[in-house]
């Protein structure tokens, strides 16, 4: 498939892949619409590494990750896989992978240092560079603009609790567009706001590890504010035919049992992890309920009613990263509850669940990526939908110049019948692009969860090819996933 804007059917907005005349499907092969994308996504602070080169300065993950405790193992993205450095070498990789597109992000604090003011040329630069090597590689570049890396003096200065910082985003989108936009033509605004809010400002288990409940929920608005700014900033530098989206991380929300209490527990995280991102983007109003919900700590002042429209202004495509469902249990709150990263819901229960699950102990389960699909399709119809991020983390081990891991294979392959099942029934899913390309930074976590296809060695920083890569680079070739799980 070729990299350029013309050829490009998919995204164009007039084919809906949906009602296209369906593929051939064969007994063995379930077969994904013509012009699908498939591709593999990064995160700048997660593999670039050169922290404090070319005058990139320190976002909050680089202050997070240098304060005791709060990293596993006091790992850092310093040195990371050395992205920066290595970039040509991973493309290669990705061609060899055949992907179509590639997802990576910007980071914020090595194109604009302090988080305002002109851009820093020599840090810019580094993704004239990426870019170009990759449209010469007829790979799509998918441009986020932020994936967490917020530059610390703005988080100085109140961090996504201050409205000022939705600004700040806004010119910094635009200066990218600038630079970027005659090249890149899908850009995201955010990586998964809820993270950023809920568990950067509620929970603290992220940067910047702040723990207010209603901080948490105004960082959540300026999130969302800084979105439709951000909207706003990229459609007036960018050509007409470039494509513009967000990425939301979704779970359905499961309650434990049938119970009315348990079914309200349900009710009330639904609303803070699912609606409180898309009734604003897609519909122009925050739930009722969830207003309601967080009454007792905050009361929402932080919201100009004329924000709504702002945020609402239509998007091209929505990006969903799914990795498992969410159960929940009512239980009571305790005397001195732990922040949580659900404000308000220091009640509710997540009891473990019925399922195997990943070096993350996130239970495998891709029927909840086909729900989640299907409930787009029903409540929140008219915006082309691609799976931004899914995959899992096991505990690889190089043998022999080989990765065995069987248990990716068999989630990827499960995720992937269930996007097919969604897209069989009618949903317009425009591509899937696997978490991640590269082991890398998993946050809090460190390098001891590797999320890759790609094995990386991060005392060599070799590179090698797990049984998943090889699978996934069959799936590419084919333009679809085996029935059955077995090797292709
Ligand atoms: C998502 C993040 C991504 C990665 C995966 C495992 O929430 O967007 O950076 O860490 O989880």
């Amino acid at each position: 498939m070729s990299a350029s804007v013309e050829a490009d059917t998919t995204l164009a907005g007039s084919a809906d892949p949906a009602s296209e005349a369906a593929p051939a499907q064969s007994a063995e092969r379930l077969s994904f619409p013509p012009g699908f994308w498939w591709g593999a996504a990064t995160a700048a602070y997660q593999i670039e590494g050169a922290a404090k080169e070319d005058g990139r300065t320190p976002s909050i993950w680089d202050t997070f990750a240098a304060t005791p405790g709060k990293v596993a193992g006091g790992d850092t993205g310093e040195e990371a896989a050395d992205h920066y450095n290595r970039y040509a070498q991973d493309i290669a990789l990705m061609v060899e992978l055949g992907l179509d597109a590639y997802r990576f992000s910007v980071s914020w604090p090595r194109v604009q240092p302090t988080g305002r003011g002109s851009v820093n040329d020599a840090g810019a630069g580094f993704y004239d560079r990426l870019v170009d090597e990759l449209l010469a590689a007829n790979i799509r570049p998918v441009l986020t603009l932020y994936h967490w890396d917020l530059p610390q003096e703005l988080e100085d200065a109140g961090g996504w609790t201050s409205r000022d910082t939705a600004y700040r985003f806004a010119d910094y989108a635009g200066l990218v567009a600038q630079r970027l936009g005659d090249r890149v033509e899908l850009w995201t605004t955010l990586n998964e706001p809820w993270c950023s809010a809920f568990l950067g400002y509620g929970s603290g288990e992220h940067a910047p590890g702040r723990t207010d409940p209603a901080g948490a929920l105004t960082a959540a608005h300026h999130l969302m504010l800084g979105h439709g700014l951000g909207v706003q900033a990229l459609r007036s530098e960018l050509p007409a035919t470039s494509k513009v989206s967000l990425v939301i991380n979704m779970t359905p929300i499961r309650a434990a049992t049938a119970s009315p209490a348990d079914r309200e527990a349900a009710r009330r995280v639904d609303g803070l992890q699912n609606r409180f991102f898309l009734d604003p983007l897609l519909r122009g109003t925050y739930p009722a309920d969830v207003i309601a919900d967080t009454a007792q700590f905050c009361d929402w002042s932080f919201v100009d009613p004329w924000d709504l429209p702002t945020i609402s202004a239509p998007i091209d495509l929505l990006g969903i990263n799914y990795y498992q469902p969410t159960l929940v249990r009512a239980g009571t709150r305790p005397a001195a509850a732990p922040p949580t990263a659900y404000p308000g819901c220091e009640d509710v229960r997540f009891p473990e669940q019925p399922h195997p699950v990943t070096a993350m102990g996130w239970p495998v389960d891709a029927t909840g990526l086909r729900e989640l699909l299907l409930r787009l399709h029903r409540d929140y119809p008219g915006t082309p939908l691609l799976i931004t991020e899914n995959g899992a983390a096991y505990d690889d081990r190089p043998t022999d110049g080989a990765v065995h891991d069987p248990e990716r294979v068999a989630y990827l392959h499960s995720h992937l019948v269930a996007a097919h099942e969604a897209v069989a029934a009618g949903v317009d899913l425009r591509g899937y692009f696997v978490w991640s390309l590269l082991d890398n930074f998993e946050w809090a976590w460190g390098y001891g969860k590797r999320f890759g296809i790609v094995y990386v060695d991060y005392a060599s920083q070799e590179r090698t090819w797990k049984d998943s890569a090889h699978w996934y680079r069959d799936v590419i070739r084919s333009g679809g996933v085996p029935r059955h799980n077995e090797p292709v």
